[in-house]
């Protein structure tokens, strides 16, 4: 977790100036809790390294779509990577700006295509030759033109977990780097399409800078040839992907990696071309916490549970990927730890936050499940009926309800029973 943000003073944790404890009071847990300032530091990092280069940072709007996390960034300045119609009308909505958003995803409607080129998006990244006609035609109904970059797979080994390692070819997502240049002559053949760019990308929580580098020669190395066949591409988008610390991994740090990579491609003689980058996980996981209250201890032969109200619904990291997130208690304790596994109350083994945790706790006591700002609450369900936990911005001494906790009754409000 981001260290400035998030830190303890006399035994309590503290988001920026405002105790925990005082946060689960006031708002009940299960509750997530963003730091403004972590976010803010994390944007400068990569704003800070980008400075004078002709680079620009797309927040990827699903590791974190909250208002009030998408209007910090848009505040500073930031662009955005969208996936759906629906991560364009947050942006829209948190006074983010479409012609600094670019719109990703292996999937797109042709209807989510129309609103994004009605709005005016700066690019859409293409990950396929029937996407591409499919594009065409609701650009030529629209009577526009829409600027697009292929998702090329450059087919590196990102040396992440296999759910989230997205650039080998047996990934779904992409065109396939041998197929690349010729998809790219299809592209510029066809009438209502601008080429304006490459875009890749290879995975995410990547903690080395190698599979970059590698990426983005595959990329120089055909957008030279790409250029040879008279395309223009004024901008390569190297993707999001760069890791946080959940344990003790040693991810390089943001502007480390951000410095290697441009200067790897001024060093490959592309300096005039725009890069584009797409953090995500690195510029908000380690700025958010979920707190979440132990409900019951309960001892077992072979293992010690602390049942606590947060669930698999709530952060499913851990059961989907097996993901470490710290578990740290809110208030310390002298008492003798125990090995715990923390549970929530979802009917799944499968519903677990944290295994063979050192804990000292009781019943009723608070715990900060660490690096949770990144895929947390967007991730989150209502399995079990759990009503999604509320959302919390800290600003120095100031904390902000940024999303309500639901309520059962919304659950069910659009369902309906048959008359007969
Ligand atoms: N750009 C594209 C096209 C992406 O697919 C992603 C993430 C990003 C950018 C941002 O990557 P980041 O900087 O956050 O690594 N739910 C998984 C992570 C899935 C990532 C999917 N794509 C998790 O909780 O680990």
């Amino acid at each position: 977790m981001s260290q400035s943000a998030f830190s303890y003073a006399d035994g309590i944790l503290h988001v920026e100036g405002v105790s925990a404890v005082s946060l689960a009071e006031q708002f009940g847990t299960p509750l997530y809790v963003y730091s403004r300032g972590a976010l803010t530091e994390a944007y400068h990092a990569y704003a800070d390294a980008c400075d004078g280069r002709r680079a620009t940072i797309h927040v990827a709007v699903k590791a974190n779509s909250n208002l009030a996390v998408l209007n910090v960034f848009a505040r500073l300045g930031a662009g955005f990577d969208i996936v759906s119609s629906g991560e364009l009308a947050r942006i829209l909505a948190a006074g983010g700006k479409a012609e600094n958003t670019v719109f990703s995803g292996v999937g797109k409607t042709s209807a989510e295509m129309r609103e994004a080129l009605d709005a005016g998006v700066k690019c859409f990244n293409v990950e396929s030759i029937p996407e591409l006609h499919a594009l065409n035609e609701v650009a030529k109904a629209a009577g526009k033109r829409a600027p697009v970059s292929l998702r090329v797979n450059p087919d590196v080994d990102a040396k992440t977990h296999p759910y989230i390692s997205t650039g080998l070819k047996s990934n779904k997502f992409g065109v396939a780097f041998d197929d690349a240049r010729a998809t790219y002559a299809q592209a510029a053949a066809m009438s209502n399409l601008e080429v304006v760019g490459i875009d890749c990308h290879i995975g995410s929580q990547i903690t080395e800078i190698s599979p970059y580098l590698d990426a983005v020669d595959r990329l120089l190395d055909l957008v030279e040839q790409i250029e040879t066949d008279g395309a223009t591409i004024r901008h390569v988008d190297v993707g999001g992907g760069l890791g946080i610390t959940y344990d003790d991994e040693t991810p390089p740090d943001i502007g480390e990696f951000v410095r290697a990579v441009l200067g790897h491609i001024e060093k490959r003689g592309h300096a005039h071309r725009e890069v584009y980058f797409e953090p995500g996980r690195s510029l908000v996981g380690n700025a958010g916490v979920l707190l979440t209250r132990v409900e019951y201890l309960k001892p077992g032969e072979e293992k010690n549970f602390a049942i606590v109200d947060a669930a698999m619904n709530d952060l499913a990291r851990p059961a989907m990927y097996e993901a470490f997130h710290r578990i740290v208690p809110v208030v310390k304790s002298d008492a003798k730890a125990q090995t715990y596994d923390v549970v929530g109350p979802v009917c799944e083994s499968g519903d677990w936050l944290g295994r063979d945790r050192e804990l000292a706790v009781e019943p009723g006591d608070l715990l900060g499940i660490c690096s949770a700002g990144a895929y947390g609450f967007v991730m989150s369900s209502n399995y079990n009926t759990r009503p999604r936990a509320a959302e919390v911005m800290v600003d120095r001494e100031r904390a902000r309800l940024v999303r309500e906790r639901e309520e059962v009754r919304q659950l069910f409000a659009g369902e309906s029973i048959l008359p007969d």
